[in-house]
């Protein structure tokens, strides 16, 4: 089947879903985007993404293109014509297409907005989880803005590749004091010791992980040791767990960061908990 792309007002089939050499998503990483999860063909957490968006979209000073109400439509009309069960729909928003110049265009430029939607393969990320995950870490060269959900991710896209070549599915990205900021596309967690929840407060340091605030919400609710602090590469290694969060593989267990194995080298008890835990207080919609 043919997947279909809505770009700024049309549903496409993918051969035909084009944007302009001139989009400034394209020239200059000019733009936002959300991922959220689609669960059953409902949307994951919707209200929190777009939340986030209006944020990113305020710090850019980029319009917003259409109504909450209009673009809810969208998004569920794109998950609905690829058939989308379990999977993710994905969301782009640019400042527009101009002539190339770094300043602002001209203010009636509309911004461009591209959504699609794609299925995941449950099974294989489920194995993931039981299995866990290799994580390396390397030095965060990324800008100083990166709670804004830009698609500027170059820097991410190098450590991706990195933990790839070194057969790991993610990079824990160092700031310089030694200490994890977040994953290329996830948010880092360690579990200590003394069985601490710990990860790194918000800021402008890290992206505010819709995941994250929701495992946020679990914890506390379950009255689980919680610390918002920053922790050391060597902290996560001698921790008793660690896990990542993000929106396309809710929580996700680490057994090795850079090769050493963490806890007993499984995946820890927390992590699988709130793994399964998870949707259930999740707002899905
Ligand atoms: N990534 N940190 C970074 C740098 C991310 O790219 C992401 C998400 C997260 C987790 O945020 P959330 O829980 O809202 O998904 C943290 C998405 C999934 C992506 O770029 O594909």
């Amino acid at each position: 089947m043919s997947r279909i792309a809505y770009v700024n007002g049309r549903y496409l089939p993918d051969a035909q879903a084009k944007v302009a050499i001139d989009d400034r998503g394209y020239q200059f990483a000019d733009g936002v985007y959300e991922v959220c999860e689609v669960r059953g063909g409902r949307l994951v957490d919707e209200r929190r993404h777009m939340a986030r968006l209006d944020y990113s979209l305020n710090e850019l000073r980029i319009a917003r293109p259409m109504s909450a109400a209009a673009l809810s439509i969208v998004l569920r009309e794109t998950v609905r014509r690829n058939r989308v069960r379990d999977g993710i729909v994905y969301l782009q928003i640019t400042r527009g297409v101009a002539r190339r110049d770094f300043a602002f265009p001209p203010t009636d430029t509309r911004p461009a907005v591209v959504v699609t939607a794609r299925s995941n393969d449950l099974a294989r990320l489920e194995q993931l989880a039981t299995e866990g995950i290799a994580v390396i870490t390397v030095p965060d060269i990324r800008w100083q803005r990166v709670d804004i959900k830009s698609v500027a991710l170059l820097a991410n896209v190098l450590a991706k590749q990195t933990a790839r070549e070194q057969g790991a599915r993610e990079a824990w990205l160092v700031d310089e004091a030694g200490r994890i900021t977040e994953g290329a596309s996830s948010n880092a967690w360690i579990v200590s010791r003394d069985g601490k929840l710990i990860t790194r407060p918000l800021g402008r340091d890290i992206l505010s992980g819709i995941t994250r605030s929701v495992v946020i919400d679990v914890i506390k609710g379950q009255g689980l040791a919680f610390e918002e602090r920053a922790f050391t590469v060597e902290e996560a290694y001698g921790a008793r767990e660690a896990f990542v969060t993000s929106a396309s593989q809710i929580v996700l267990p680490v057994v090795s960061i850079d090769g050493r194995p963490i806890g007993n080298g499984a995946p820890g008890l927390i992590a699988t908990a709130l793994r399964r835990d998870y949707h259930r207080h999740a707002e899905i919609s």
